[in-house]
């Protein structure tokens, strides 16, 4: 009750009696806690608000009219708490309600951004290979994981008896024996010299890294599985010799490892080259001084290479007479392995978002 009778104003002075008319819209006019503050101070704060006015006009009032003021101003004081009290409730609830939304949405703020994918370890590394060799003037190219014997093996010069070609090593197709999973990516060499043959006078030769995935029937270990992936590279010109993939090789490696990369050739056989070498890399992880991945030799296998067999070019319709060239097969995983230091290939398949991350795979 804020209002009051005619009597009880009255009893007032003047403009308290106007001051007390004028506090409900002045009350339902505070739109937020800082106005019904001020309208607080005014009307009931403890120095020169209206009500300690009207406590000091009791004091000086005639002695007759003491009692019924008093009445009056106690009665005025209390609905002047109790309102300003109600109406703080409720501004105080439109308060949270406002800020409980705010929070929800609030538009300033970025958005939640969805974890963002990125290229896997593997594909990185061998994308840093082909960046290394396209400056040398090497081109990518690809060949079909389902492939042709003739291709996976006549083509490269390894004989009907090879031991490669027995289905203890080799995944063949059941309903068609003549398709299989290409156990290297060598057979692409065959594929690119027979289509670039015609051409090989015009483009004054050939030069191209083929990566890819590859399959043997291998039992899944730390270091092996059924599926891996490797790089083919092949050089085609006129008068090459070892010295030209020795040279390319260190050159690449230096630039995939550092300056301080070293590595050896060791003498090999493959159907598909003559000479026949491996290439080691000095163990980036111990330095040569001997550990888990290097077995304790200071040196890691890491590709099969060799000068082209003349019977490779000469399949192709290539006459060897004229045309020289190396080749290269390189281990992706091996080599991955290596750069990060992981011990065990079965983690690049696994697809653990936490080794993915720690590979620098996932940002
Ligand atoms: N294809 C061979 C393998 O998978 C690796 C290899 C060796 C590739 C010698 C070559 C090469 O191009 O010249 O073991």
């Amino acid at each position: 009750m804020t209002h009051l009778d005619a009597k009880a104003l009255s009893l007032l002075p003047a403009d308290m009696a106007a001051a007390c008319e004028r506090f409900p819209s002045a009350l339902s006019a505070c739109a937020n806690l800082d106005a019904l503050n001020r309208l607080k101070g005014t009307y009931t704060g403890r120095d020169g608000s209206f009500a300690a006015q009207l406590m000091e006009s009791l004091k000086v009032a005639p002695k007759a009219k003491k009692r019924d003021l008093g009445a009056v101003i106690n009665g005025l004081k209390k609905n002047w708490e109790e309102a300003l009290k109600t109406r703080q409730t409720e501004l105080e609830t439109e308060k949270k309600q406002l800020d409980s939304t705010k929070n929800a949405w609030d538009a300033t703020l970025p958005p939640p951004m969805p974890p963002a994918g990125a290229l896997h370890p593997l594909n990185r590394l061998m994308d840093r290979l082909v960046d290394v060799f396209r400056p040398l003037g090497y081109h990518v190219e690809e060949g079909p994981e389902v492939e042709t014997e003739e291709h996976n093996f006549d083509g490269l010069n390894i004989p009907e008896d090879h031991p490669a070609r027995g289905t203890a090593d080799t995944f063949y197709l059941a309903q068609h024996s003549e398709l299989l999973l290409r156990t290297h990516t060598s057979p692409v060499q065959v594929r690119v010299l027979k289509r670039l043959a015609p051409e090989l006078e015009a483009r004054g030769g050939i030069r191209f890294l083929a990566p890819g995935r590859v399959y043997r029937k291998d039992e899944i270990d730390p270091t092996h599985s059924p599926m891996f992936h490797q790089v083919e590279g092949m050089l085609v010109g006129k008068g090459i010799g070892m010295h030209h993939l020795k040279g390319t090789l260190a050159y690449a490696m230096k630039a995939l490892f550092g300056q301080n990369a070293d590595v050896r050739f060791r003498p090999s056989y493959f159907p598909f080259v003559e000479p026949g070498c491996e290439m080691d890399v000095h163990c980036p992880l111990c330095g040569g001084s001997g550990c888990r991945v290097c077995k304790g030799s200071g040196w890691v296998e890491i590709l099969g290479a060799g000068l082209i067999h003349p019977n490779v070019l000469r399949i192709a319709g290539i006459d060897p007479e004229i045309w020289s060239g190396f080749a290269f097969g390189m281990g992706v995983e091996r080599t991955a392995m290596m750069v990060s230091q992981t011990p065990d290939l079965r983690l690049f398949f696994e697809n653990d978002q936490r080794f993915l991350k720690a590979m620098g795979g996932l940002d």
